[in-house]
């Protein structure tokens, strides 16, 4: 294919706007699916995409689509469409997906109007000079207010309104006309076809039975099929052993793939870190000197401590977690011991949506029954003498003279109906924002830019604001800087022995609320013992609060008026029972379900 013939692009959206289900259309209308194969989200292929109806994965698909107007009338186009997926967390892979195309589709729901996804994706678009088609979705709706939005659109990207197309993926209204558009409007792929290659990779996927399939975009010259190739963070040399095109199942390519042009390679790598997404592939017989620029190591933002509910299914957890590494190159971890849930492990993510994918893919996948402990950021904590400690676990924070600790920020963005403007600054006061401006995108539709730390944003911040919102508010937000703050380690102490999953690194204003309600929550949790148990939560050696679990002399068999004996018995198994989830924190004897219980409603 010649490059003045190929049109690369995205869709962008916020989550639930209609980006799968235009790109269901988008294959059925270019023939490339076969109507009678067709399923819902066609794209989206692992089975808890489908289910929670999100993206995880980009994909690229090869489409044909013939020219039906002007000079090039009866050509055939070649569009590849680059599926990027829609959350905060993957706000690195989105912005790869970017750089593969010329430009993106801005899907925008015309019954919602622009979200905070819609913005973000629309400035990670901009920073990559993309063309921005403008185009309200979802028009069959009796909600839909295309002239409403349509205008918001116009505003927000300067054009007019009637720029904006209208589309309905769902009946297929309109999405004809969009491919038009995108042949027209797009501009075709420049690059070098003589120079040395280089291609840059957008997505990177373990397939059980292929090993690793690796998507790139070429940027200059091409990839043949007998080509070595290397990659150039590394220096590591793979044999090909297949090239090919999505469109969208796999289609083997005997000429090998040429600039502008959106291919998979495989080369038998196990594991997607030796085929890393922005990472540029060259040939290694003629490479070439300099690297595509935007190379990013992914890098956790969220830790929490994951640990087998049943000890001894420690090993299926460490099994497990090296399956899933395979295909997730941002997935970090290493084994932790607690004293109060055992042996587990201490695991890095690039945000809350990630943890709680991995959670529930080590539940539901491998079928592990888990704890978290409650997740924390990183923090950078400077010692007087000057020595420094990243602190990723709050039980490791160092103990001595502490001058400064720093703390991890994002920007976010808030896009909100007028009325709840009030409320939303009151949340986001109370979890030390700082507001950096406010825009009106029309009449009733309000942007907030805050500057906050991310350790309170993991902290229920979403639900917060969804439920003071009913629901209309959506969020977005970057990486920013660190700031220095004042936070203390809050310790949470049984019988005077500090119980390590509960350590909490929080602001120090906030250090006496999450001492008071810990020490409560316990006190109800934790069954009386042969002595009193005190529990008290502490900065340090200063007490900041306490609560007590009085003695009881506990006699089981009391209970049972002499008699019976099998009952006797009975009581005496279910005893023992118990016995074994306990765990010892110090003298103190806690069931393992107190822990849960105090875990989860944290
Ligand atoms: P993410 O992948 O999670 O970002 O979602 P998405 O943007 O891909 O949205 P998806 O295609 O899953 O659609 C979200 C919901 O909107 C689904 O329930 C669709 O059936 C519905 N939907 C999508 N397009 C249309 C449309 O044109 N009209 C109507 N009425 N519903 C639509």
């Amino acid at each position: 294919t010649f490059p003045g013939a190929i049109r690369n692009f995205c869709i962008i959206a916020h989550i639930d706007h209609g980006k799968s289900t235009l790109a269901d259309r988008m294959l059925q209308l270019t023939g490339v699916v076969d109507p009678r194969q067709m399923r819902a989200q066609y794209l989206d292929r692992m089975d808890i995409e489908r289910e929670r109806g999100i993206t995880i994965k980009s994909q690229a698909v090869r489409m044909p689509w013939t020219i039906r107007e002007g000079e090039r009338a009866g050509e055939q186009a070649v569009l590849n469409m680059i599926d990027t997926p829609g959350h905060v967390d993957f706000t690195y892979e989105v912005s790869r997906s970017l750089a593969a195309c010329e430009g993106a589709v801005l899907l925008v729901d015309a019954a919602q109007g622009i979200e905070a996804q819609t913005l973000a994706n629309l400035y990670l678009a901009m920073e990559n000079n993309l063309t921005v088609i403008p185009v309200l979705n979802k028009i069959d709706l009796p909600a839909a207010q295309p002239e409403k939005y349509a205008e918001e659109l116009a505003h927000l990207i300067g054009c007019e309104p009637d720029d904006c197309l209208r589309v309905s993926g769902k009946t297929g209204m309109g999405v004809d006309a969009l491919l038009d558009v995108i042949v027209r409007q797009l501009p075709a792929p420049v690059g070098d076809v003589d120079a040395p290659t280089r291609a840059m990779i957008f997505d990177s996927v373990y397939d059980t039975y292929r090993g690793v399939v690796t998507y790139v975009r070429v940027i200059d010259g091409r990839i043949e099929p007998r080509d070595k190739i290397k990659m150039m963070s590394t220096g590591a040399v793979h044999e090909l052993l297949e090239l090919g095109v999505s469109s969208p199942e796999p289609v083997k390519s005997a000429k090998g793939i040429s600039v502008g042009e959106v291919g998979y390679l495989i080369t038998g790598v196990k594991d997607v870190r030796q085929s890393r997404v922005g990472d540029t592939v060259t040939i290694n017989a003629r490479p070439a000197k300099e690297a595509l620029g935007g190379y990013k190591d992914p890098k956790p933002m969220v830790y929490s401590g994951l640990y087998p509910i049943d000890g001894s299914d420690y090993p299926e957890l460490r099994d497990a977690l090296d399956k899933l590494k395979l295909n997730d190159a941002a997935l970090t971890y290493e084994p932790e011991t607690s004293a109060a849930l055992g042996f587990g492990f201490r695991v890095g993510f690039l945000g809350l949506l990630h943890l709680e994918i991995i959670q529930e893919r080590l539940e539901r996948e491998f079928g592990l029954d888990l704890i978290a402990t409650a997740p924390n950021v990183v923090y950078r904590v400077v010692m007087e003498d000057g020595k420094e400690a990243t602190v990723t676990n709050p039980s490791e924070y160092p103990v001595g003279k502490i001058a400064e600790v720093h703390e991890p920020t994002v920007r976010a963005t808030v896009l909100t109906p007028n009325d709840y403007v009030g409320a939303i600054m009151e949340l986001c006061q109370g979890r030390r924002g700082v507001l950096l401006g406010m825009d009106y995108l029309s009449a009733d539709r309000v942007e907030l830019r805050y500057t906050m730390p991310l350790g309170e944003i993991i902290f229920d911040f979403f639900d917060q604001l969804k439920s003071r919102t009913k629901g209309y508010a959506s969020l977005d937000y970057e990486v920013g800087g660190e700031q220095q703050a004042d936070l203390v380690k809050v310790d949470i102490l049984l019988h005077g022995d500090a119980v390590d999953a509960f350590s909490a690194i929080v602001h120090k204003d906030k250090a006496y609320a999450y001492g008071t309600s810990m020490a409560a929550k316990l006190q109800k949790l934790i069954p009386r013992q042969q002595f009193e148990v005190p529990i008290q939560a502490a900065i340090g050696s200063r007490v900041i609060a306490r609560e007590t679990v009085r003695a009881i002399r506990k006699d089981v068999l009391a209970k049972c008026y002499g008699g019976d004996i099998s009952r006797k018995r009975k009581l005496l198994e279910k005893q023992k029972e118990g016995k074994k989830r306990m765990k010892m924190v110090g003298r103190v004897e806690v069931p393992q379900e107190a822990f849960i219980a105090a875990l989860s409603t944290s």
